[in-house]
């Protein structure tokens, strides 16, 4: 099994998110010792924007590292993602990284009936922190935007590992990270 890590706080080890995926990922190497894992920072390593030349292909070299992060995408069955709410939705590395994943005629098509989403199977688990309250909430463009998304590629099996109002108080930081790790649910009951 194939599971890969995706990081995209900018807030370093001081990050709730980060934090939290790694808590995820750590839940599935003890309980699928033949995992192998990948691991992608977005935030040390970020993908380029999209841009003119990437979609026409003028640059060789940018487009093999797109090829090799939809490559990578593709080839996961398990993908673990710390997602911070930035502006009330996702980080733009990460919107880069969905950018190289959306791609016509891979992930997803178009047909008579509508879109197809090509990319089924997998199961995603969001590592989220938000430092206010959005759960449910018109201001919430972060979560919901990612289940429609991968929705759109063919992934429903999408799970929310949530820290949120984690500026409230640094004691409201510390129960809620606490609770999301209390709440990461079982990889071998999912993985079944
Ligand atoms: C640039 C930036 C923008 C943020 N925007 C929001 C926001 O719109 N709403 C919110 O509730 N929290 C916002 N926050 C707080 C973060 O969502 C919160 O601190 C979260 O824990 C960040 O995850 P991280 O610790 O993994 O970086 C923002 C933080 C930063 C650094």
């Amino acid at each position: 099994m194939k599971l890969l890590h995706i990081d995209s706080s900018a807030l370093g080890a001081n990050s709730v998110t980060r934090d939290l995926s790694a808590a995820v990922v750590a839940r599935w190497q003890d309980a699928v010792p033949d995992l192998s894992v990948q691991y992608r920072d977005l935030d040390a390593n970020p993908v380029p924007h999209l841009t003119r030349g990437s979609l026409a292909g003028t640059n060789a070299e940018e487009a093999a590292k797109a090829a090799a992060v939809l490559e990578q995408f593709l080839a996961a069955d398990v993908i673990v993602i710390g997602v911070p709410m930035y502006n009330f939705g996702i980080p733009s590395t990460l919107k880069a990284w969905i950018d190289r994943i959306a791609v016509a005629g891979k992930t997803f098509r178009y047909t008579e009936n509508g879109p197809e989403g090509l990319a089924g199977g997998k199961k995603v688990i969001v590592a989220s922190g938000r430092g206010g309250l959005h759960t449910g909430a018109p201001s919430d463009f972060q979560e919901p935007y990612l289940t429609f998304v991968l929705g759109f590629l063919g992934i429903t099996d999408v799970e929310f590992v949530r820290a949120e109002g984690v500026a409230y108080s640094p004691e409201h930081r510390t129960t809620a990270i606490a609770e999301a790790k209390a709440a990461i649910a079982s990889p071998l009951a999912k993985a079944a």
